[in-house]
Parts: C-alpha cells; structure tokens; sequence
C-alpha cells in the first residue's frame, strides 16, 4: 500500500494571521481513532513534503479537519496556509498516537489539557460518543497568548449542544480557558492555574489518581511541564499497549 494519497481540499478557513484550519476529503479506506494523528502535507519541487497533523474531526465524519499554525519561515506551512478549495494534497494512509482511549485506564475525570494547535486531537475526542461513556465529565482546558486564538475551541464547544450524536452530552463538557497575554476573564498559563489550585478548584476538587485521567497536548515544554505537576500528583503514564493515568502528544508543526 503507498505512504500517501492525494486528497482534496474541501474548505480552508483563516482563523488569525497566525492560524487556519481545512477540511479534506476522507478515503474510504481510512480509519483512525480519535486523537490520533496523520501524515500531511505538499509536493515541493515534485518531492512529498510532509508532516504529522493531529486529526481534529471525529472518527465518523465523512471529511478530516485538521488545524494548523502558519509558521512564515516554515518549510511546510509556510505553502500549506495558501491551499485553496479544490487543491490537492497529500495524506498518509495510515493513522497513529497516543492520545487515545485505549491508553488510558477507565475513570471519572477526564482532563484535556491544550496550548495553541494542541486543541486539535481534542477536537476530534470531545465529539466522539465514547469520550461521555467513558467519562462523567470532560475538562477541556485550552490555554493561548491572545483572545483570537481561542475562537476556534469556542465555535466548536458552542455547535456541540446541536450535534447529533454527542448533543446530549454537551452540559458534561467544561470549556477552560485562558490567556497569557491580553486581558481575559482567566489569566495565566495552564501551569500556573495548576500552581495555584485555581483549576482544581474550579473544576470540581484535585487530582486523584484513582479516578482523573488526562491528556496533554501542546508545545514540546508545555508538555514536560503539565506532565511533572501531574505525575507528582501520583498518576502514571500509559500508552497503547499498558493503559495508565495520563498520555502526552506534542502539537506538531512545521
Ligand atoms: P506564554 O504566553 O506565557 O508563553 P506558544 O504559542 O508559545 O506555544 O504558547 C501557547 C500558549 O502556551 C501561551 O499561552 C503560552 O504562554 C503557553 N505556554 C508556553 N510554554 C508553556 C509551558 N512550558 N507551560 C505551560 N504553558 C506554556
């Protein structure tokens, strides 16, 4: 089976000047399980010039959404920010990641802890039925530098009430968020909420290992940094072959 295929773009949306996502046509033969992500990406110079994208559409939808940061300098990204509906590009045929169900163990609590793009995998989990018969509650935390940034978790938050499949579930969901650098009802980075107590608090009480589980996605520091604070909360890593407490992804970009 080859690597890639060649999919049509179906729609692109530009969220900031530093941020876009799009909409391609799914393959038939693709299958993936929320949260994971795929290889994406441009022929350059009639070379595959690709990169992993965490899937942000749930696993039944016909198309696959993905969401993406515009790095100018960006050997990929930088020619990905200008496709247009009707364009053509190139995705992997197979889909892999961490950030899934099966790595974590059952539990009552679910954290999804997100800077920036790191929103994106969540966006696939917080629409699939599973996540609500897994979980009582879900916790989405979405941290970024200014308000604009955040516009893409809040449409998508506000349309899951009238989603078909997850709509009943919808009041199960928390929507956090907060801004680091512009004025926001809360301020501060995910880590320093953590610090403070000011999330659990929040959110319905700490940490307990024997029933929160969470996800964390976002830069590669961002990452350690959640990852320390709830490991010293005495939950354990899982992964897809020993299910544990919590599971990391970085966002990738490029
Ligand atoms: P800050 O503005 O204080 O750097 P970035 O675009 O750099 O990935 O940042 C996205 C968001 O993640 C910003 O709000 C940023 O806060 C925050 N952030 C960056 N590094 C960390 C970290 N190590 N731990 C927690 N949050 C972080």
């Amino acid at each position: 089976m080859a690597a890639f295929s060649e999919q049509h773009v179906l729609s692109v949306r530009h969220w900031t000047g530093s941020l876009f996502s799009f909409r391609v046509a799914r393959p038939a033969s693709f299958r993936f399980r929320s949260g994971e992500f795929v290889m994406l990406g441009l022929k350059v110079d009639g070379k595959p010039l690709l990169r992993a994208y965490s899937i942000a559409s749930p696993a039944w939808d016909d198309g696959l959404d993905f969401f993406s940061i515009k790095v100018a300098d960006g050997p990929l990204t930088s020619r990905l920010q200008g496709i247009k509906e009707g364009d053509e590009i190139l995705l992997g045929t197979k889909s892999v990641g961490t950030l899934v169900h099966d790595a974590l163990l059952p539990g009552k609590r679910l954290y999804l802890l997100s800077t920036g793009t790191g929103i994106a995998p969540f966006a696939s989990i917080i629409r699939d039925p599973e996540t609500y018969e897994r979980f009582e509650q879900v916790i989405l935390t979405h941290t970024c530098r200014e308000a604009a940034e955040l516009a893409y978790g809040e449409e998508l938050v506000a349309s899951l009430k009238d989603d078909p499949l997850v709509g009943e579930h919808a009041h199960k969901l928390i929507h956090y968020t907060s801004l680091t650098r512009e004025d926001h009802p809360r301020t501060g980075r995910i880590t320093a909420l953590m610090d403070s107590g000011q999330l659990w608090d929040e959110t319905g009480g700490p940490l307990d290992p024997a029933s929160d589980r969470v996800m964390i996605c976002g830069s590669i520091n961002m990452i350690n940094d959640c990852k320390a604070r709830v490991e010293a909360a005495g939950l354990e890593e899982g992964s897809n072959a020993r299910p544990g407490a919590f599971v990391v992804e970085k966002a990738f970009v490029g």
